[in-house]
């Protein structure tokens, strides 16, 4: 880019950057108190954005507010776990009335009641265990597999994010580099990366390879960009793990409650052996599943023999009062939702959305992509014709950045600024929709996107 080009970049960023800073002069000062007690100011790395971060105060619905009383349409969720908005009415509900029993109780009955309505909803549910998140989730399910199998491999996808134990910060782009540093190669061993849609890949691996537990995969490599996903592929994958007496685990923490009632399981007709569960499964509270065929989910047993394979699981808040019952409730919810159709309509909602943001991306000259799936998208901003999972992991973010930055201003959280997931819950409307596209016109309108996004740094 030319020294007249890269000024002018540069005066567009500034112009958006003031524009965030005139509107959230409270956010700005709490931020300054808030990184001298939390790293950075932030709960989590991807929580962060420069200049610094918005910090809310509530939300209602389909709506977020910042401390500011900026009010946003809230396509970012909190990542995912607010498929039905923000407080919810009967999740609120359902909490006070439990909240005389405890927030701990050991066996609580609702543990069984909530694990009864997942084993209804849930193809692969027979048997279920509580933990407190999908990180948890996704170590206990593989730690099934290997006590189930005797082996220690686990095939895992570039582009696939499991959350954070060390086995699997690992190729979450294309290449098969830790996340950051803090993972010793040991950690990482036993973890086997692929290529995803590649079943040659896959059938390659299998015959090679005789020490491998199981195969990890997101149904929609949400980290990745959205580039998963096929029908074929997943039962080609299904019939490959059944002939290598290899367990396949879906880390459903994303597609969970958002593809379809029971998940990308239901949706793609492709049966695991374990899947894991959490963000959309409590609404908001803190609860991950594990769930999957009983002769698997039976190495959990405390009750097992000596010569029987047994695996030692247990956690102090596997069985929370408030996030078992606000866990009932809202798989209720869901399921008043899939009988009225729901799930479609949420996903021809974002249809709608992905429709109306190219045509205005196309009427103002900007290049983009837009991958969805269900009630989720992920937009690149990038003059690159044809865009995969590799390349789309290789564009400048900046152009993406500034989107998202300059839309704060007109109301829409769409993904956290530089983030590409966007997300449409249940309580979104067609006005919702309709915002977000008036403001996407707004922005492109107030700013020059489309020279932002044909200087963008080329990544070699
Ligand atoms: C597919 C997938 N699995 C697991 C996790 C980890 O879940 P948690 O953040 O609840 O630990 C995530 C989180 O984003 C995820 O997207």
């Amino acid at each position: 880019m030319n020294q007249e080009n890269k000024n002018e970049s540069k005066l567009i960023r500034q112009r958006i950057i003031d524009e965030y800073i005139r509107l959230t002069p409270k956010s700005q000062k709490f931020f300054e108190r808030s990184e001298k007690a939390l790293v950075a100011g932030v709960t989590g790395n991807l929580r962060f954005f420069k200049p610094y971060p918005l910090y809310f105060a509530g939300g209602q619905g389909s709506l977020i507010i910042d401390i500011d009383d900026n009010e946003y349409i809230d396509c970012f969720l909190c990542n995912g776990p607010l498929q039905l908005g923000h407080r919810p009415k009967k999740i609120l509900e359902a909490i006070q009335q439990h909240d005389s029993t405890g927030a701990l109780v050991v066996n609580p009955m609702l543990a069984t009641e909530v694990a009864e309505r997942l084993i209804e909803i849930i193809p692969s549910a027979e048997r279920v265990r509580f933990v407190s998140s999908g990180t948890e989730a996704v170590m206990t399910a593989i730690r099934c597999a290997r006590g189930a199998t005797g082996k220690s491999k686990i095939v895992k996808f570039l582009g696939h994010y499991h959350g954070q134990s060390d086995q699997f910060l690992v190729g979450l782009g294309p290449s098969s580099t830790p996340v950051g540093d803090g993972i010793p190669q040991s950690s990482i061993a036993n973890t086997l990366l692929l290529p995803y849609g590649n079943i040659d890949a896959l059938e390659h691996t299998l015959e090679q390879e005789k020490d491998i537990a199981a195969v990890l995969l997101d149904p929609a490599m949400h980290a990745g960009g959205l580039w998963g996903s096929q029908k074929e592929y997943l039962s080609d994958v299904r019939k490959l793990t059944i002939k290598h007496g290899v367990l396949l685990i879906f880390d459903e923490v994303i597609t969970g409650f958002r593809l379809a009632l029971g998940g990308a399981q239901e949706l793609y007709n492709v049966t695991p052996d374990l899947s894991t569960f959490a963000k959309a499964l409590c609404a908001g509270e803190k609860l991950g599943a594990i769930v999957g065929r009983k002769e698997v989910m039976d190495v959990l047993d405390p009750r097992r023999g000596r010569k029987q394979s047994a695996i030692f699981q247990s956690g102090t808040t596997n069985d929370g009062t408030d996030a078992l019952a606000a866990t009932l409730a809202a798989l209720d919810q869901y399921i008043g939702i899939n009988n009225e159709d729901g799930f479609n309509r949420v996903t021809n909602l974002t249809k709608d959305l992905v429709t109306g943001l190219r045509k205005i991306f196309y009427a103002h000259d900007v290049p983009c992509h837009i991958n969805q799936l269900g009630p989720m998208l992920q937009l690149f901003l990038t003059d690159q014709g044809r865009l995969n999972f590799e390349t789309s992991s290789k564009i400048d973010l900046q152009p993406l950045y500034l989107f998202t930055l300059a839309l704060l201003s007109e109301g829409v959280l769409f993904a956290l600024p530089g983030s590409t997931h966007v997300y449409i819950s249940f309580c979104h409307s067609e006005d919702d929709v309709r915002k977000i596209l008036q403001s996407t016109k707004n922005i492109l309108n107030r700013y020059d996107f489309s020279f932002l996004v044909n200087n963008a740094r080329k990544v070699p």
